[in-house]
């Protein structure tokens, strides 16, 4: 496991694009792993301006998303689909159809998450996986259980997770319950994760999933048994680290 440790959320998001980026300079037809939420929309930033300057392109890039939440259409301003819509796809020359995400709506979740596991491996599986992590440990919507999941699966988010992600919809209410995720063992296959992480409240969890035990409770402590693991934080959210 490496770390790289950058000055402040601006720092982690160009180092973490750089890492992207290299993948792809490499083999310009890769397939990214990539993740929603606040962490990573710095990263994304950096990587349209580097596609807008001329430094990398996406046009045989594929694409995956760690998850989406049940019963969001695309067209939902909540939805993974928009998410990635807005912060990077429509902004890079990238080929819509080849940027998939798991379809929460889906009227059968069980068999699309087998085809989507399909999909994954028919692409020739995935070269880098980009994470978030949760203030619990999760790593996409692979909340803190008894085991650790294989494969793509329906999940019921847990109240924390209800709770953390109400601040971006107007009630806690219209927070979708379940939603389907990429397993653990998934994002194990990758060939290559990195892990986004910054700010003080991301500290305790950085210390517990990579320099504790690998337990199914803190789902991320998985990846300390991956190896090619690549930790892009803060100071703020590597200032609990001994290293
Ligand atoms: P965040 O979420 O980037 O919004 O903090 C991370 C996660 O829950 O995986």
């Amino acid at each position: 496991m490496e770390f790289l440790i950058s000055e402040g959320y601006d720092g982690m998001s160009r180092s973490a694009a750089d890492v992207v980026k290299s993948v792809i300079v490499d083999d310009p037809s890769c397939v990214l792993g990539l993740a929603t939420g606040s962490t990573p929309i710095g990263m994304y930033a950096c990587l349209v301006k580097d596609c807008k300057e001329g430094e990398v392109s996406f046009k045989d890039v594929t694409t995956f998303n760690l998850d989406e939440y049940v019963g969001l259409p695309g067209e939902h301003d909540q939805s993974y689909r928009y998410f990635m819509d807005t912060n990077l796809f429509d902004h890079v020359d990238i080929d819509k159809a080849r940027t998939n995400l798991p379809d929460g709506c889906a009227g059968n979740l069980e068999q699309m998450c087998a085809e989507y596991e399909q999909k994954i491996q028919d692409a020739g599986g995935i070269d880098i996986q980009v994470l978030g992590i949760g203030h619990n440990g999760h790593i996409g919507f692979n909340e803190p259980c008894d085991d650790f999941p294989v494969a793509t699966h329906p999940v019921d988010l847990t109240e924390s997770t209800i709770n953390a992600n109400s601040r971006l919809f107007s009630d806690v209410s219209e927070v979708p319950r379940s939603a389907v995720t990429m397993g653990i063992g998934t994002i194990m296959k990758a060939r290559k994760v990195i892990v986004l992480a910054n700010g003080d409240g991301k500290a305790d969890i950085v210390k517990a999933a990579f320099t504790g035990p690998v337990v199914p409770s803190v789902p991320a402590s998985v990846l300390q048994l991956h190896p090619d693991v690549t930790i892009v934080l803060d100071s703020a959210a590597a200032s609990k680290l001994d290293i």
